[in-house]
């Protein structure tokens, strides 16, 4: 027998999560430790939280790894940066990919090295035909930049002015394999966006946490999951189309 209650109590599930992986700086500094050991630690936690993400059901998880801003970071951060990267794909990528993760690395790839832009390619290729979540890393990656690649793009393609509408420039843009975001975390305790998906983010539930990236883990996963499903989504318009005189 069906049973109508526990389907009712069934929470709303975001599709896709969106996350500022922000505060490993300063978990590295609450330790005495060097910022790199905070970044380290961090890759540990993306791990975790994906594979947490892909338990829960959530389709697509895209994280903001570093920024177009990044790059005003010491050198030598910037660099430890880069070469976390390698380290992380040769640690991780054989495991998320038997996990049935489809990785996508979004941002600009003119201004990495050619090693790094290798990594990406071979992780992209290995898991390109994986289904259970797709992971998107944002690197050297702002919100305005994708705006402005998307309308290059579009112009390049000779797209007419009075057909570029919104469903079109979305095709356009970094995600566009992805639905827009329902869920954006932000951890850190910042209360800011820091030109992170401008565009798609329009109608995303926000969710700040003051939890440092490193110490992210499922119980705050679920915990803004269990917010996300308290949110009255309206994009607009009212909770109840129907007018109240219709109402029987
Ligand atoms: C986020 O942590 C990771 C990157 C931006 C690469 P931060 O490095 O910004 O850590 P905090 O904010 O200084 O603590
Ligand atoms: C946002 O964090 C970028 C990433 C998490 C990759 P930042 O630490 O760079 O943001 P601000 O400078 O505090 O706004
Ligand atoms: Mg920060």
């Amino acid at each position: 027998m069906l049973d109508g209650s526990s389907v009712q109590s069934q929470a709303p599930l975001p599709r896709h999560v969106a996350i500022v992986m922000d505060g490993n700086g300063r978990w590295a500094k609450k330790r005495f430790m060097p910022r790199f050991f905070g970044h380290k630690a961090g890759v540990d936690s993306l791990v975790k939280t994906v594979l947490a993400c892909a338990d829960r059901g959530i389709d697509y998880l895209t994280v903001y790894a570093f920024s177009s801003e990044n790059w005003k970071r010491p050198t030598e951060e910037v660099s430890g940066l880069m070469g976390l990267v390698l380290v992380a794909v040769a640690k991780y990528l054989t495991k998320l990919a038997d996990q049935g993760v489809r990785i996508r690395i979004v941002g600009d790839r003119t201004e990495v090295s050619d090693k790094l832009r290798a990594a990406w390619e071979h992780a992209e290729s290995l898991t390109q035909n994986n289904t259970r979540i797709t992971l998107s890393v944002c690197f050297n990656y702002g919100g305005r930049w994708d705006v402005v690649q998307a309308c290059r793009q579009a112009i390049r393609d000779g797209v007419p002015p009075d057909e570029l509408d919104e469903a079109r420039l979305n095709g356009y843009m970094a995600l566009a394999h992805t639905p827009d975001p329902d869920l954006f975390i932000r951890t850190g305790g910042e209360v800011r966006i820091s030109n992170f998906l401008l565009w798609q983010a329009a109608y995303s539930e926000l969710v700040f946490t003051d939890c440092l990236w490193p110490e992210f883990g499922v119980a705050e996963l679920d915990s803004a999951l269990a917010e996300y499903a308290r949110r009255d989504r309206r994009f607009g318009g009212v909770k109840d189309s129907v007018p109240e005189a219709r109402r029987a």
